[in-house]
């Protein structure tokens, strides 16, 4: 391991340092009202990240995990239901599954776009669950659980093919939560209405993250819900509140959940730069592309289908040996990640769910091949084409070893 980092996999110091002028603003601004909860700059966050994501509504939280928690609990999903989602994707999205008291159904993923595949929900929704005409509900024949939603995992910021999944949710009547956590600003394009929609307007809501890492982050922790629905927005406001819609009178049991006002303030100021980050990020990729043509016997880059934009939160290549290109990296004083090296169906915080090795063999092989390169909006050219080298180095001693 070298002890000096050429290329690091994610320079968090560099964006803070150029808005730190703006960002200690907000500080002073809070700390000169004590607005630490609530207030004008939680709405107007709301207010301007609903725009950006071209929804009606924003509900701002102290987390993506919590994020989709609410989301659940918002859309009456009932402890001992069944939530479908991939076995591919961070473990918060899980967590909050089973933190409503539902029950974890995996569908693997398609081997493309890395996200949930359509098809395989289809076979899963047709072939294992059944309609139960007393209940009006599709029941899982094996558990005899009810299915009552779909979790679609934007991954790595691009976006599952929405319009079979939402064919098939409406079909058997289930509910869509999008866990939009790594695809600020990435678009699908509808087929089916022929429009370019964004991320985390398909579903009854959506979860986003602004975990520090995330291409909108905050200084600390925080996640949004955002929604179309009105009553999901106001339920989603009382769940972060402790019940409340009106202080001290609680409808409900709810939680604190809320996002801080400071969070709120600096999310405001990168809010600001996020379309030119993300268009970074795009180029970046593209450029990532064209270096790697070359060398795509050896490396799968990722792959943009047709109907979607990314924003490339992360660009993960797969290669066969990958622990020896991460070493060889490392090595070269070039950061790299693994997103992620366990799928969760394999996880021993999932053992009690039964699965084994081989049930989602394209998660699996994707497991074992994928390689996360250095991806944020200020990699400097000469940065990426150091990496490239790097890569196309191992790539091209590899292939002469196997010939
Ligand atoms: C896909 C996905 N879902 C959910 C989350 C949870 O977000 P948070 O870390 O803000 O709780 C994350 C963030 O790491 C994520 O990447």
């Amino acid at each position: 391991m070298t002890s000096t980092t050429k290329v690091p996999f994610l320079d968090l110091v560099t964006p803070h340092q150029e808005l730190k002028a703006e960002l200690l603003q907000v500080v002073e601004k809070a700390l000169g009202n004590a607005g630490f909860i609530g207030g004008p700059m939680v709405e107007d966050f709301e207010r301007d990240f609903a725009k950006f994501c071209d929804t009606k509504y924003c509900v701002g939280v102290n987390s993506g995990t919590d994020a989709l928690r609410f989301a659940f609990m918002a859309a009456g999903v009932n402890p001992g239901e069944i939530i479908v989602t991939v076995p591919h994707t961070f473990i918060a999205t899980t967590e909050a599954i089973s933190q409503v008291g539902a029950h974890i159904a995996f569908v693997d993923i398609n081997e493309q776009t890395y996200t949930l595949d359509p098809v395989k929900l289809r076979d899963y929704l047709e072939n294992r669950c059944a309609f139960d005409k007393s209940l009006g509900k599709l029941v899982e024949e094996s558990s005899k659980r009810v299915v009552s939603a779909i979790v679609p995992v934007h991954l790595y910021g691009q976006t599952a093919d929405m319009d079979p999944i939402l064919e098939l949710a409406a079909k058997y009547n289930l509910v869509v939560i999008e866990d939009a956590c790594q695809a600020h600003g990435a678009e699908y394009f509808s087929r089916k209405d022929g429009v370019w929609k964004k991320a985390g307007t398909m579903g009854l809501a959506a979860a986003f993250s602004f975990y520090p890492g995330k291409n909108l982050g905050a200084c600390g922790e925080a996640g949004a819900t955002c929604t179309n629905d009105e009553a999901m927005a106001k339920r989603m406001k009382m769940i972060r509140d402790h019940g409340q819609a009106k202080k001290y009178y609680h409808d409900i049991e709810g939680y604190n959940g809320r996002l801080d006002s400071i969070q709120a303030g600096w999310l405001s100021v990168k809010l600001r730069h996020l379309a030119n980050w993300n268009e970074s990020r795009r180029n970046l990729a593209h450029r990532y592309h064209q270096l790697f043509a070359e060398a795509k016997d050896a490396i799968t880059i990722p792959q943009e289908a047709e109907w979607t934009k990314g924003v490339y939160h992360l660009y993960v290549v797969r290669v066969q040996d990958r622990e020896a290109l991460q070493a060889a990296l490392s090595e070269a004083g070039i950061g790299t990640g693994i997103h992620y090296p366990i799928p969760l169906h394999l996880q021993k915080a999932y053992q009690h769910l039964g699965y084994k090795q081989g049930d989602f063999p394209v998660t699996e092989q994707v497991a074992s091949q994928i390689l996360s390169l250095p991806m944020f909006p200020q990699l400097r050219p000469e940065q990426q084409t150091e990496v490239a080298n790097k890569v196309k180095e191992f790539a091209a001693a590899k292939v002469g070893v196997s010939r």
